[in-house]
């Protein structure tokens, strides 16, 4: 719920403030990020009306359906670089419409998660264009909300909020937020950005030629662009980046780290990630020919596919929980190839690309060494735990003057860590996925038999 979100914020800047000692009046800003695309809905006094619909629910296949109809694929890329997949914002807008007549007569305000965070802290509306780009109803070339995408899909224009640039200032801290948190009344909050984009940014991928790899709950390949994006079939999602007059082309798996919690928490529950990583080092790679498709919550990038369910393929009586572990690992690696393979061909020249892995799953050195050899590419580590969080730190700084600009803040702030080299395993995964991309074209049929 949304308030929670709040109540949570509260919590976690008294225990920032606490932990660091810092003076609340030394603070120079607020940078916010969170999840994308989930729909936070108000009525005129700022009451939630409903629980949040998150980045991830799958329940709008007919509302996607509407929005193609109502504005031609092409069309509805050509504005806003992106065809209507389920997570998005809009089609959970004409969800509660269809499905919540009551909820949505009430409606007065669109938000996005970090922005019921944010209007919680300043009492104003307000959301950063890289987030705002993940709801589809902006012009991607404009960087502003699509007049022609909200009159198609009758959605009211003063239910968005106003949209800023990453590094801008949107309001301030309210006598009541200063009091529930600590920080200073009038203390900036600053735009950030919806987590992709704050966390591209604080690994340093604000300009082309650097591609941010995040291992986190969901798979994410993410190039910055300095033109508008559009892909004619919508494989990529094409949105703004946090940095301004850029842009940025993404993969997105949705089960990627949170294949490993699936698999630990169902099936190794008394098993600690560790223990799980460690133990499928006794498998070869190719786990011995066993294969695993992450699909266990529908996949975005490439099929954009709701009903895609996962599997083990090709168990046999010698396989254990080693090669069980390892099959996830390389599941996850093959489906990350899927989308750096549709986000690489866009640069010029490869040898120019760096690719940087942060996020929960690249804390696991046989992970990275995976994914390095089945995408064969070198991977440049980092230090950075939080990236998304440092991220909006550093948009934070950037609108409070502590840097002139995000270039200057990611090269004072950023060092890249250890790079992980393919290995000899290289040939044997690219033999593999060839295997794998044969999988689901085999296999979804069935897949949407059984999901009707
Ligand atoms: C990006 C996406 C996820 C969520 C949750 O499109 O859906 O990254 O923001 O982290």
């Amino acid at each position: 719920s949304p308030s929670l979100w709040w109540d949570g914020a509260i919590v976690s800047i008294r225990e920032v403030i606490a932990k660091t000692g810092i003076d609340p009046a030394e603070i120079a800003g607020v940078g916010l990020t969170g999840q994308m695309h989930g729909l936070v809905l108000l009525d005129g006094e700022g009451n939630v009306l409903r629980p949040s619909i998150l980045w991830n629910d799958q329940r709008t296949a007919a509302q996607c359906d509407e929005i193609r109809a109502r504005l031609g694929k092409a069309r509805l890329i050509e504005l806003t670089g992106n065809d209507a997949l389920t997570g998005f914002t809009a089609p959970k807008i004409l969800w509660v419409r269809d499905n919540e007549p009551e909820v949505y007569a009430r409606v007065r305000h669109i938000l996005l998660p970090k922005d019921y965070v944010r209007y919680q802290l300043t009492g104003k509306p307000g959301m950063d264009v890289a987030d705002g780009a993940g709801t589809i109803l902006i012009d991607l070339r404009t960087r502003s909300w699509s007049a022609d995408v909200l009159d198609a899909l009758g959605i009211p224009h003063e239910w968005l909020p106003p949209l800023y640039e990453g590094p801008e200032i949107t309001g301030h801290i309210t006598a009541a937020a200063a009091a529930a948190t600590g920080l200073k009344e009038g203390t900036p909050i600053m735009a950030g950005g919806g987590d992709q984009a704050a966390q591209a940014v604080g690994v340093g991928a604000v300009r082309e030629g650097i591609i941010a790899l995040t291992l986190g709950t969901s798979g994410v390949v993410f190039g910055s662009v300095d033109k508008p994006f559009f892909e004619p079939e919508g494989r990529l999602h094409a949105f703004c980046h946090s940095a301004p007059a850029t842009w940025h082309l993404m993969g997105v798996m949705l089960a990627a780290a949170g294949s490993l919690s699936w698999l630990k928490e169902q099936v190794f529950p008394t098993q600690s990630f560790d223990d799980l990583t460690r133990s499928a080092k006794a498998a070869p790679a190719g786990s011995d020919g066993l294969f695993f498709l992450p699909y266990l919550t529908g996949e975005r990038t490439p099929h954009a596919d709701p009903l895609a369910r996962g599997g083990f393929i090709g168990l046999t009586a010698r396989h254990g929980q080693a090669h069980m572990v390892r099959a996830v690992l390389e599941g996850v690696g093959f489906a990350l190839r899927d989308s750096y393979e549709l986000v690489a061909r866009h640069f010029p020249s490869e040898q120019a690309t760096e690719l940087r892995i942060t996020g929960g799953g690249a804390r696991s050195q046989l992970w990275n060494q995976v994914i390095a050899d089945i995408l064969n590419t070198p991977l440049t580590t980092l230090r950075v735990e939080e990236g998304a969080a440092y991220g909006a730190a550093l948009l934070g700084g950037v609108a409070a003057g502590v840097w002139s600009s995000l270039e200057e803040a990611t090269a004072e702030t950023i060092h890249p860590g250890p790079v992980v080299q393919p290995s000899k395993d290289r040939t044997l995964y690219e033999d593999r996925y060839a295997l794998y991309r044969q999988l689901y074209p085999a296999l979804r049929e069935t897949f949407h038999r059984l999901g009707s």
